[in-house]
């Protein structure tokens, strides 16, 4: 694979702020590249800039097709992944563009990226020479068949199966992606100890658990608050257990927020109830994810308003709750004209928990102005429909 001339990195980076269609009607200035290619490592540049801001630095780095971008693990949850890990050798079934091989070639002294799509195979390789990553080795070839071929145990598989479908659709149970981890999981098993699995967030935990064996942790991983990946780290020497630690974890800029149960521990909990107090604490994304409901009452020693409302509160406020924190100003009862007086011109960031009806018709009903330092709930407490306002303290 060539690297990209100067005069045309040049025409991308001088470019990624214009009219992509006007940039396609234009035509292209070089022989040498066609518009579909300058467009692409436009788009990909722009996509990417909060996914991976270090790689989109190097004007050198090439990007394959925007679909082949999507399923890409960003900087950060490729970064994190790579310390769930330990060992010499590691092989990455599913390499794919070579985010997280890159980052795991920083802890293992070998990784094997395996990708059955040629091109994108040269391009990671491509990219990694770039990056003076040495210890990668890239294979274009089926990673089910590098398996059956290999003579020697590794520490460590780690896999982000494909998450779409022949037809190009996207799926997320672990049967339709690719390549079906079920129906190779004694192979995998007798290369290696170690399995870390990435899957969709969308998967339900109790069903991954159902179909997958020798889970010892589930990470459940955010970033500003929103659920990108569901982390699997299986030991295949390890007794089935019931506890399979479930660790939520955002990652927020700076900081980082955590909580960390089990479905046992979850079960044996119970949530003590209350209709609103002074303060509201809505847990983070990953919280809700992993289920953990009665745990949050008890480890914050908070009470919940309601059976399926994931939503807490407390006369007294407590400091380091995993997730956001409001202090109430007013409680109003869910009627139509009451709701009506007193949201009227009230500038307001509209949430509904446990409600019935959409934030967007919500909105139209009480003609919210959108957007402000000030929150609106639309909730259920006590099973009764109730609207509370709060401004947010953390
Ligand atoms: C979700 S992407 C991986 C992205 C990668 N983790 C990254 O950070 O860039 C999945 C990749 O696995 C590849 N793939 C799927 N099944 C495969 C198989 N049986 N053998 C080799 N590669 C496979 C797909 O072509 C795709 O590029």
């Amino acid at each position: 694979m060539n690297e990209i001339a100067e005069k045309i990195r040049k025409y991308i980076a001088d470019n990624l702020n214009q009219d992509i269609n006007k940039l396609v009607l234009k035509g292209c200035p070089f022989e040498e590249v066609s518009i579909e290619f300058l467009v692409n490592q436009i788009e990909a540049r722009k996509r990417l800039k909060k996914k991976l801001p270090s790689w989109i630095e190097n004007q050198k780095i090439m990007f394959p097709p925007l679909i082949n971008l999507a399923q890409t693990s960003s900087e950060i949850t490729a970064n994190y992944k790579s310390k769930l890990l330990q060992g010499d050798s590691i092989i990455d079934l599913t390499g794919g563009f070579g985010v997280d091989a890159y980052y795991l070639s920083k802890k293992f002294k070998k990784v094997f990226h395996i990708e059955h799509n040629a091109e994108l195979s040269k391009l990671a390789k491509y990219n990694s020479a770039l990056m003076m990553q040495s210890n990668i080795d890239f294979l274009n070839q089926n990673s089910i068949d590098f398996l059956k071929y290999l003579t020697k145990k590794v520490d460590c598989i780690y896999v982000d199966p494909s998450r779409r479908n022949e037809q190009k659709r996207k799926v997320f149970q672990l049967k339709d992606c690719s390549p079906d981890l079920i129906e190779n999981w004694s192979l995998i098993a007798s290369k290696t100890k170690n399995l870390l699995i990435k899957t969709s967030p969308i998967l339900d935990l109790k069903l991954g658990l159902k179909q997958l064996s020798n889970v010892v942790e589930i990470h459940i991983v955010s970033v500003k608050n929103e659920v990108k990946e569901l982390l699997w780290i299986i030991d295949f020497e390890a007794l089935q257990t019931n506890e399979t630690k479930i660790k939520c974890i955002d990652f927020n800029g700076t900081s980082e927020m955590t909580f960390e149960g089990n479905f046992t521990l979850e079960d044996k909990a119970e949530s003590i109830f209350s209709p609103p107090q002074k303060y509201l604490y809505e847990p983070m994304s990953s919280i809700m994810k992993s289920g953990l409901f009665n745990l949050v009452s008890r480890r914050f020693k908070l009470k919940k308003l309601d059976i399926n409302t994931h939503l807490y509160t407390s006369d007294k406020h407590i400091e380091n709750f995993s997730g956001k924190v409001f202090e109430i100003s007013e409680i109003v009862p869910y009627k139509t004209k009451l709701v009506k007086k007193r949201l009227k011109s009230m500038k307001l960031n509209v949430v509904k928990k446990n409600f019935p009806t959409l934030v967007k018709e919500l909105i139209n009903k009480f003609k919210i102005e959108e957007g402000g330092e000030n929150f609106v709930f639309f909730t259920t407490s006590q099973n009764t429909k109730i609207v509370i306002l709060c401004k947010r303290i953390s």
